[in-house]
């Protein structure tokens, strides 16, 4: 069989919505064989039917290579469901790769970009997902594009996963349709601020950067908890705490690690959150 791994990704970034994302240390894994029909293992019964999204991305990359083929694959999952971890993304790259990878690398990296934006809408999760690190993403007409960010290696990373759901497309829908224009200007000075932060380790840039006026004050709504775990993080490290994608997973960009005595406080708090140190990881492996 062969073994893909898909790394977690973690969107937005704060001011970056549907445009930067971060590829993550926490994987996805698949072994994967042709088969004569398509056949799932280790899967929740909930996701083991044809509207699985690996093996939707399987069969539009089959599609577009104009093949007739199947496959069997044992999936190994350490990337939570519907947390704002990229688990769509991580699905779609791996169903994509798995068919590449079993039809002798057909596909392009632009046009392995270009099945994934499509089938999941926004490339912000996909890009880092299949390039590894920072990456900031457009869509220009129906054509993806994403180019990587260089990012200091000595910030740390944490993430602060719920017991609970957000729905990507719930927490779309509760967004404006529109902003007024002081918050597009705003948003897109802060976005400087925040690239430049993170690719010189300067915390107040990125202090500077975070405030986001797109997504997350209204989404931190869902996120029951959001405000005082940001209050403990942030008093803590001395860093940001986000909203890592549409959440309802938060993550914390600091120049110091999360204490011991801060941790132990968020588990007394908050114990069914599970809190992870995470490093920024390459791109999906084959
Ligand atoms: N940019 C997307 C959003 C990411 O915030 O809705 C979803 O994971």
């Amino acid at each position: 069989m062969i073994t893909i791994k898909t790394p977690a990704t973690s969107a937005n970034v704060g001011p970056g919505f549907d445009t930067l994302g971060l590829a993550v240390s926490l994987f996805n894994t698949f072994d994967v064989e042709e088969s004569k029909e398509d056949r799932l293992e280790n899967v929740e019964d909930r996701f083991n039917n044809k509207d699985n999204l690996f093996l939707k991305a399987f069969h539009a990359a089959a599609d577009y290579l104009h093949l007739d083929t199947h496959v069997h694959a044992i999936f190994h999952t350490g990337i939570p469901v519907s947390r704002g971890l990229g688990s769509s993304a991580s699905m779609i790259t791996g169903g994509i790769l798995a068919c590449n990878a079993l039809s002798n690398k057909k596909l392009t990296d632009q046009e392995i970009l270009q099945l994934a934006g499509t089938l999941e809408g926004h490339p912000d999760n996909a890009a880092p997902c299949i390039f590894g690190g920072l990456t900031a993403s457009i869509k220009e007409g129906d054509t993806f594009i994403t180019h990587p960010l260089e990012i200091d290696p000595d910030w740390k990373f944490c993430v602060y996963i719920p017991d609970f759901e957000v729905s990507t497309q719930k927490a779309r829908a509760i967004l404006p349709d529109s902003y007024p224009r002081a918050v597009a200007a705003g948003n897109g000075a802060r976005l400087l601020y925040m690239s430049e932060g993170l690719r010189t380790g300067d915390m107040k840039l990125v202090r500077l950067g975070a405030k986001d006026a797109i997504h997350e004050p209204y989404r931190k709504t869902l996120i029951t908890g959001f405000d005082e775990v940001k209050e403990i993080v942030e008093n803590d490290t001395g860093g940001i705490l986000l909203i890592s994608g549409s959440g309802s997973t938060c993550i914390s960009i600091s120049r110091k690690e999360l204490s011991k005595e801060a941790e132990e406080t968020l588990h007394a708090k908050f114990p069914g959150w599970q809190i992870h140190k995470v490093t920024v990881t390459t791109g999906a492996l084959v």
